[in-house]
This record gives C-alpha cells, structure tokens and sequence, in this order.
C-alpha cells in the first residue's frame, strides 16, 4: 500500500524514480510524486500528479537533461489515500514548512491531530490533510531545536509517533544524505557497487536491476545513508545496530508483461508453471515410484507441529479463502481441529491461544498489517507461527518461527491470482506431509493424492485452453448487475473466491454462498437476470448440488456449471458449463478457481476497465 522509491548516488536520479514507481504502481495508483536534489542549499525540485504515474513522468520530463545530471539524489512516492483525498496537494513528497526537509511515507500516523495542534502551537502551518505533514513537520521541529542533525531529529520525532512508517527523509543543506526508518511497513535498502549509490523501495523489486545486495529494515530502526560510507543503522533509542545485508534474487523477467496484455492475465496463464515450481524439490518420487514429501519446515519443527492438538489460520481477503481450504485439508488428513480468523478480527478480539497451537498465517506479499499483529499475538502467547508466504524476505517471513515460500514470482495483477493456488498446493503439501507423520492418512491415499498432485500443472493447462470460449460467455455477463457463486465442501472457499474477483476487477456485486445455504435466503434473488455460477464437480456432494442447482432452475435462474469433464448429466441440464478434468476432490480447487479467474477478467476487460489496477485498490494492504 503506497510505494516509496529513493536513490542516492552519482546518477539522474529521476529516471531511476520513475522507472521504480512504475514497478511499485501496483501498491497503489491515486496520485505520485519526487523531489530532487543535487546542490546543497538549492530549494528541492519537487514535482506531483493526480493519477497515475505516467502523468508524473510528463511532468518531470519538462527538466533540462543538464539539469535533471545533477541531480543526483531523490525520493519518490505512489499513492494510495488514507488520510485525505487523492490531489497533488496531498500527494508526497511533503515539504516541511521551512522547506529544508522533504519525506515520503507509508502507513499511518495515528496521533497526527494531536501532533498537529502541537505544531500550530509552535507557528507550523500545513498544505495538505495528510498525517504525513505532520511528521515531516515534528522531525523539521527537533530538526531546528537541535542544530540541524537529521538523525537525532527523525528518531525524536519518531519517538513521539504513535503509528506505522516507512519513510525517507532528505535535506536541502545536504543533498548527499538520506535518512530511512520503519515500523510495521517495509521499507529495503540496495547497496550499490562499493557503496558509492545506494537505492530504497518498499519492496525489493525496482532494485534488483541495480543490486542483488540489500538490508530489510527492522522496526523502529534509522539507517544513515550516504554515499562512499556503509550505511549506518540505530534504534529508535538511538543505540547502534547490527547491519544485515542479505541476496535477494527476483526474477526480472516477473516484473513484465511478457506479451500479455495484462499482468493478471500473465498471472493466471503462469500457473501450470508456478505450481509446479511450488512442488519442486518437495513433492518427490523415489527411485521404487513411491512419492514423498520433504518440507524442512516440518522436519525442523517436527515435535512441535506433531503435539499441535489445535491449528489458527489468519490471513485475509484472498489469503483468507486458501485459509479455508487448508482447514479442510488438514481436518481430513491429519485430524487437527483448525480454525480460520480473519487477521483483522483476531488480533482485536482476546482470542484463546494455547502455547502448543501453531497459528499458520497465509499471505501473498508477506506485509498484510492485519496479518503481522496476529503474528505478534499468536508469538506473544507462545504459540509456533508458521508462514505460508510469498514475498521472500518480507516481514511475515520474517516474523514466522518456520514456513513455507510458495515461490510463485512476484504478482503484480492487484487481484491475486497464482498466489491463490500457490497457497493451496502448500497446504496440500503441509497436511500431506504433517498426516503421514502423524499416521493420519493412510500409505494409499497418500500415495494417490501424491501422484495427482503432480498431474496438476498439465490439467491446469487444460482447463486454461477453454479461455476462448470463457471470453466468449463472459460477454453476457457484462450486462449483469449481481452475480452469486455457489460450491460445497472445497469448492465452497473457491465460490467464495470466483465472487471476490468478479467483485474486485469488474465492479460487479457477486456473492459466494455454500449451496445449501442458498435456500436460508439468497434464494429470494435468484431471476433470469442474475447468472449463477455454480462448481458441479465429482465428489462426495455431487448430487447434494445437482439438487441445488435444480432448486435455482426451477425459480428461472441461469446457471454457469464448473462440471467434471464428461458430466453428460450436468450437460443436459444447462446450457453454459465449463469443464475441469476429474482429480481428487481435495485437489479441485486448484483447477475450478481457473475459469472463476478468467470469467472475472474477461467480464472486466470486456467493460473496458483496468484490471491490474482496479479502482480503490492496491497491492499489499500496510495499513490496518
Ligand atoms: C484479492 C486480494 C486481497 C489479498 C489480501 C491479503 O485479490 O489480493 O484480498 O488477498 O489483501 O493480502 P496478502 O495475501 O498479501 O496478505
């Protein structure tokens, strides 16, 4: 949520800006801007736009090519508004009222009115509505008091702060210095070549063009920059701390589009072969065709998951819905009473954790904030906390005892996509290896799902070569004004998936329902207007639904079927189906949320919206 870029060094900082906010865009698109400087004492070059990047990038592109060499030092910021509404005024960088300090800022600051009526009570005026004025405002206060010290005065300020940060502050008497600091919202440093240019993003990823070396900030830690020095760090009491620089390794081909026209679209036709990079070196067969499962999570934290009598999943939106699958699965293999929280309610809510429980948190980019303070009450009760992540090195790996990376690359698309079936082949890898261990699966069954599990990536290209005729039906369903989702057992989650994205990315009401549920009340909605999809696969409810279904047809209600290839059944009875090849029926969700993906991206396209970036959203949610 909101991207910050910076750089400091020997080049034209603004392309290098520029560029790295493009690549953050996806955390939020409501307004942008830089500040530059090169000459100490010369007023910041500052330049905002309403919008989208590309609308900055006009602007900035008005500088002089002399002039845009020199400088040589900037910050830059994509927004996504919490605390007034998008505008330039309100967009970062922010300028103290002396203007010798320019910040920009991610998260919130809680406490901003009362800092704010402090300032006016010391002469401070302000532009904007944004809480991010207020700080720059409280460090430019100690920044005067105390003779011009940057460091001590971004770590007073801060100490007053109540709130989530990330920031990068620069000064005018100083154009070779940055100051950088988080809490609770991340914040990475590159290191370039002997430490003679240094770059910052929220995230690893605009750096990795420049360096594979880099330090993740900690909480409530300041790092010094500047270049031709190492950078320094400190705590919020000033003390020093360690530096850790770290590899990161993204692959950069991730970050395109690679000829497809959207991200999400990429996104979803890249699953066959994120699956399977999920498995890799994981779901193994041996030399005698037997498979087996090596996590070395599980092996490492091997007596504590096996004492586990009670498993918390927390995660949200999305997350949340692959939460609810890894319920089941672990339910059905390993016989562990599992619940699943939302993040957000958890973490307020006293709930009761036991210190031999293990809470699995489920998260794409690793930085949910919701998600993180359920971490830190799950760990301040003494309980194991097991990360299912994606962004490598992010804060939720880095808080989790163990985990899991479902290495599915970067997603950039805003609605996830891979990252949802990455989550389950997890969980399914998880509850498969946790149940042989525990002895609560038997050989056979484990061998069988084993062995389907490794069909997935082909079946999932079947399923993604029906994209035309998926296209083809999404165009009538353009026109519709609400849409329900209907699935039972595993599919119920993958319904309530099918719904979220429609939601997200076409601005269409969906809402996914257990099918049995329907006649407890939605049901009353159901008319020829309202589509119905419905996931009519073989397993153990098949009839159960069939039934629901004719329930929904006899009210005149139109029903898109998910069916098992070859359902001649389903076939007869409505007139729109999708088919998926047969599997396990735990496995199913992996390939009936494909069509749920594409109904919802083609139905977007097809109303002209955008759907790597639909409207009030961003990627990575910092803010609670
Ligand atoms: C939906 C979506 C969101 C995320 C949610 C959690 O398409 O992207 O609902 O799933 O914000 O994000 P992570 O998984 O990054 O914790």
């Amino acid at each position: 949520m909101c991207g910050i870029v910076g750089y400091i060094g020997h080049q034209s900082a603004a392309p290098i800006l520029i560029k790295g906010l493009h690549q953050l865009e996806y955390r939020g698109y409501d307004s942008a801007g830089i500040a530059l400087s090169g000459k100490e004492q010369q007023a910041f070059h500052l330049f905002k736009a309403k919008g989208k990047v590309s609308n900055l990038e006009a602007k900035v592109s008005s500088v002089d090519s002399a002039e845009s060499a020199s400088l040589t030092t900037g910050i830059g910021h994509t927004r996504w508004a919490t605390h007034g509404e998008p505008s330039e005024t309100n967009a970062h960088p922010h300028l103290s009222m002396s203007g010798e300090l320019a910040l920009v800022h991610n998260g919130i600051i809680e406490n901003y009115q009362l800092l704010k009526e402090q300032l006016s009570g010391y002469g401070y005026q302000f532009k904007s509505q944004t809480d991010t004025e207020v700080l720059v405002q409280l460090i430019d206060y100690f920044y005067q008091k105390n003779g011009k010290q940057l460091m001590k005065a971004v770590s007073q300020a801060l100490n007053k702060a109540i709130g989530a940060y990330a920031i990068v502050v620069m000064e005018q008497s100083n154009p070779n210095h940055l100051v950088a600091a988080r809490k609770a919202s991340p914040l990475v440093i590159g290191i370039g070549k002997d430490n003679e240019e240094f770059f910052l993003g929220s995230d690893a990823t605009p750096l990795v063009e420049y360096t594979h070396k880099v330090i993740y900030l900690d909480d409530e830690q300041i790092a010094d920059i500047q270049p031709g020095t190492a950078v320094t760090i400190t705590n919020l009491d000033e003390s020093l701390a360690n530096v850790n620089i770290k590899d990161v390794d993204i692959d950069i081909s991730a970050l395109s589009k690679g000829g497809f026209p959207h991200f999400m679209q990429k996104e979803i036709f890249e699953q066959p072969h994120c699956i399977e990079n999920s498995m890799r070196g994981r779901v193994i067969q041996r030399e005698d065709g037997l498979y087996e499962i090596k996590l070395s999570a599980l092996t490492n934290f091997k007596a504590k998951l096996i004492r586990a009598r009670h498993v918390i999943i927390v995660a949200c939106g999305t997350s949340w819905h692959a939460g609810l699958i890894g319920k089941q699965l672990i339910e059905e293999m390993c016989r562990i009473r599992v619940e699943v929280e939302y993040a957000s309610e958890f973490r307020y809510r006293n709930p009761v954790i036991e210190k031999d429980d293990v809470v699995i948190a489920i998260s794409q980019s690793g930085e949910t904030a919701d998600t993180l303070a359920a971490i830190q009450l799950a760990k301040s009760e003494g309980a194991l906390v097991f990360g299912i992540v994606n962004g490598v090195g992010s804060s939720i790996a880095r808080a989790a005892d163990t985990g899991i990376y479902i290495h599915v690359g970067p997603e950039i698309g805003v609605a996830s996509t891979k990252a949802f079936t990455g989550q389950i082949t997890v969980l399914t890898m998880l509850a498969l290896a946790l149940g042989n261990a525990l002895g609560t699966i038997s050989e056979e069954k484990f061998q069988n799902i084993c062995s389907q599990l490794t069909t997935i990536p082909e079946k999932m290209e079947m399923v993604l070569k029906q994209n035309d005729k998926i296209e083809q039906l999404s165009e009538r369903f353009t026109y519709a004004k609400n849409f329900l989702y209907l699935g039972r057992g595993y599919n119920y989650p993958v319904a309530l998936e099918g719904a979220l994205k429609l939601k997200e990315i076409s601005y269409i009401h969906a809402e996914g329902y257990p099918a049995a549920e329907m006649k407890h009340g939605p049901i009353a909605l159901v008319d020829k207007e309202m589509p119905i999809v419905t996931i009519a696969t073989h397993d153990e409810l098949y009839h159960k639904i069939i039934s629901n279904m004719q329930e929904v047809q006899s009210r005149n209600g139109s029903i898109l079927a998910i069916i098992t290839e070859g359902d001649d059944e389903v076939k007869r009875m409505v007139s729109e189906y999708v088919e998926i090849p047969s599997i396990h029926s735990c496995l199913v969700p992996l390939l009936s949320v494909l069509p749920m993906q594409l109904l919802a991206y083609h139905v977007a396209v097809k109303k002209g919206l955008n759907v790597d970036m639909p409207r009030n959203l961003a990627k990575s949610v910092t803010v609670e």
